[in-house]
């Protein structure tokens, strides 16, 4: 169907479009994690100099366990939303007891650890991993409705629960990683929050329901909380 259709388009504009960013080009499972927790309320030009110096400080899982509260909260200081760090570590803590020091390579395992929702997981999954599972974030959210013409509200945790299930379905076995950021990607660059989307740069112009019928203003829709 139509989200089928949008792999490849998809796939060959992030091979030319995908910006250079330092958890992209060395995507190991750690590296990977601590990025997309930094990213989840952090715009990626004011993460990057944050999770290099993480990385400089706490470049193990077990570096990371065993760091001091306050030395932890100093790397994360700026950053906000300090519930991240604490759960950082109690992850670390996790990783080390559970799974000997290493992420476990799974969906579900990772879903257990503090501080990752499926977005996260799917991310470290489909990033790390290449497993075939989806990251519907909020920008995600934002091109699948758009894609579709899908009127239903996307602040609803069915909407989203329902969206991961379609994609799963229908996402490549292979290149997940590239599938899954470029996604990430034409929603964050392309088809942008509050304001008119870019859809001439966009892959999936051809395949837009949202563009051929001109309702940009209108979808997605965000209802109340
Ligand atoms: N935002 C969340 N995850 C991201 C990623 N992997 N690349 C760029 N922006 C992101």
């Amino acid at each position: 169907q139509r989200l089928k259709a949008m792999a490849r388009p998809l796939l060959s504009w992030y091979e030319g479009h995908a910006r250079s960013l330092p958890w992209r080009d060395d995507p190991t499972p750690y590296r990977v994690w601590i990025s997309e927790i930094m990213l989840q309320q952090t715009r990626v030009e004011a993460v990057k100099p944050y999770f290099e110096r993480f990385m400089a400080a706490l470049p193990t899982v077990q570096a990371l366990a065993a760091v001091e509260d306050d030395r932890l909260m100093k790397l994360w200081e700026g950053l906000g939303y300090y519930t991240r760090a604490r759960n950082l570590k109690k992850a670390a803590l996790m990783i080390t007891e559970r799974h000997g020091g290493e992420l476990p390579g799974s969906y579900e395992a990772l879903l257990a650890l503090p501080g990752i929702g499926s977005y996260t997981a799917g991310a470290i999954a489909s990033i790390a991993f290449g497993l075939p599972v989806p990251a519907v974030d909020g920008n995600v959210l934002r091109v699948i409705s758009r894609v579709l013409a899908d009127r239903e509200d996307i602040r609803q945790p069915a909407v989203k629960a329902r969206m991961e299930r379609e994609l799963k379905e229908i996402m490549p076995r292979e290149r997940t990683s590239q599938y899954n950021q470029g996604l990430i990607e034409v929603g964050a660059i392309v088809c942008v929050p509050g304001g008119e989307p870019r859809c001439a740069e966009c892959p999936m112009e051809s395949i837009c329901l949202t563009r051929r019928q001109g309702l940009w203003k209108e979808i997605p829709v965000r209802g109340a909380l």
